[in-house]
Parts: C-alpha cells; structure tokens; sequence
C-alpha cells in the first residue's frame, strides 16, 4: 500500500502533526532511514530550495538520488507519462516530480508503485506549505486560531495549498485578489468542505486592506509564476497588492510577513517588508529541509503498491 502527496490534503491534520512532531526529532539528528533507497527527481520547471532541500534531505537520510532536468525525460512528449512512471517506479523507491500539469502527475502516481510526491504543479505545491506551518508553529508557537491573509494571484499553486492546509489545521485564511484572479472553485470549494469541521473561516476579497486587517500572517508569492505568459497584464493589475510596510501597519503588531521565493522586490512585496524585522521567508526556505525529511520517512513507512 503506497501513499502519494500530491496534495496538502493528500494527508489529515493528525498526520500533518505527525509529520511536523517527527521533524522535532530530526532537527536534533541525522539517521540512516534510507540506505541503498533511491528517490528519483523529476523537475519540468527551474527549482531552487525544493531541488536543494530533497537532495540533501535524501542524502542525509543514507540514500541515493537520480535527478532529471526538463530536457531529459520529455514526460508526455518523448514517453508517455504512464510509460515514465512504470519504468521509473520497477527501480526506485520514490519519485519526485515538478510539472507544468497536475494531471501529469495525477497519472504519474496512478501508474506508480512507489510513492509519487508533487515538488510543485499548476494546482499546488504541498511541500511548501508543510515547511510553512512548521515556520508557523517556530514561530507562534501555535496553528489553531491564527488568521492568514495571502495577498496577490489567487489562482496559483501556492494559495491553493495554503487554503486547504489552513482549513485542516484550523487557520483562518483570507485571500485578497484582482477579478479574474480568484483561487480555482474546486479548491476553495474541498476548503470550506474541510472547514466545516474545523470551524475555519475563508474570505475571498479584491480588497488587500480587508484580508489583512488583524491578521497574524501576510503571504504573498510572485505575480507571474513560470509557465505564465501574460507577465506585462499582470505586473499591472496586481500593483494594488504590494505587501508594503503600510499594508503591515493593518496586521497584528506581531504579524510575520511569509513568502515561498523566489521574491521580486519592488512587484509582490516592498524590499524593506521583505528584508525587515518581521520577515521569517528565510526559516520558511530552511524548513524545506526539515519538514521534507518528516515527509520522506513518513510516505516511505506506507512501502510499495502491487499490481
Ligand atoms: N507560484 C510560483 C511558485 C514558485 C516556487 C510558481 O509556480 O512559479
């Protein structure tokens, strides 16, 4: 029986605290989990913390990595996806995958025996939300009852994985958007599904001075993620919701500004928010590390799929 993380959702908030409770441990020291394991890595799109903290996370771990760039394996285009997972999946032991399409993946871990993990897709990227709620809980000392406000595109791998992450671990979460900006339905909707039993509250707005009012948390990620193509449109319309030291004012006093990276001063964030007293984006980029490890000997516990 093997377990994929395609998704935040993919795990429950009692096994996203398992994950986050095993890191505890890990930070203290390294273990040989995985010796004569090997995860294979395959990226579609550029990576910096997510290729870096695996690979070392991996190795520190005892085992080997394979790692393909975006000219290499052509997924979909030189060998069919389902093709790729089987090949990959008959030698190693975990795969690792950034892509363009979330479907790509979806039928990458369809077809796999061994654990598929999302390193970032169109819909979601739930290794930096696990590395976020940890930098969370360093940080406050708590998730539950916290606010969250994400201020910029809205339909975007990161809010997506945000709000559903939120949702389970009893975060509110606001996003503040231009029209035609707005998070996916499908994911708002699974959130306020989640929500309902957590009791979480999610506000969509075009407003940014309504989602951070009081918040204890402001987010923003980049304007134009990569395969984006209408960069000069957007570097317009989200003008409106620069993460600037004003916008900040509105927070809670001890509001922590958060961000995925890579940042683009002057656009999403102000340089003086970014590179203030209040920024923890550089914990958040190191708990990559941590909260990944957590991840691997937790989806590796759950061994093969048979056929
Ligand atoms: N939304 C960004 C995240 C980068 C880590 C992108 O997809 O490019």
């Amino acid at each position: 029986m093997k377990k994929d993380f395609l998704s935040i959702a993919d795990l429950s908030a009692k096994e996203i605290w398992q994950v986050l409770l095993l890191v505890k441990k890990l930070k203290q020291r390294n273990a040989n989990y995985f010796a004569g394991k090997t995860m294979v890595m395959l990226f579609e799109k550029p990576s910096l913390r997510t290729k870096l903290s695996f690979d070392i996370a991996f190795n520190q771990l005892g085992g080997h990595i394979v790692y393909f760039g975006s000219q290499e394996v052509g997924l979909g285009k030189r060998e069919s996806v389902s093709d790729v997972a089987k090949i990959i999946s008959s030698m190693a032991d975990l795969i690792v995958a950034r892509v363009f399409s979330h479907k790509d993946l979806e039928e990458l871990a369809d077809n796999s025996k061994v654990p598929v993990i999302n390193a970032l897709s169109d819909l979601e990227h739930p290794c930096q939300a696990l590395a976020d709620f940890l930098t969370v809980l360093e940080v406050k000392g708590r998730l539950e009852g916290l606010t969250l406000a994400y201020l910029g595109d809205g339909e975007n791998n990161v809010p997506h994985s945000l709000v559903l992450g939120c949702a389970l671990l009893g975060i509110d979460f606001r996003c503040a958007s231009p029209k035609g900006y707005f998070m996916k339905k499908e994911i708002v909707q699974k959130a306020k599904q989640i929500a309902k039993a957590t009791g979480v509250n999610i506000l969509e707005t075009e407003n940014p001075e309504e989602a951070v009012k009081n918040a204890d948390i402001i987010y923003t990620d980049t304007w134009v993620s990569m395969g984006d193509k209408d960069k000069e449109k957007r570097l317009k319309i989200f003008q409106p919701y620069q993460v600037s030291q004003s916008l900040m004012s509105l927070a809670k006093k001890d509001v922590i500004f958060m961000h995925d990276l890579p940042a683009y001063r002057g656009n999403e964030v102000a340089s003086e928010v970014i590179d203030g007293p209040q920024s923890v984006v550089f914990l958040q980029a190191e708990n990559r590390l941590y909260s990944q490890k957590g991840l691997l000997i937790y989806l590796m516990k759950f061994g093969r799929k048979k056929f």
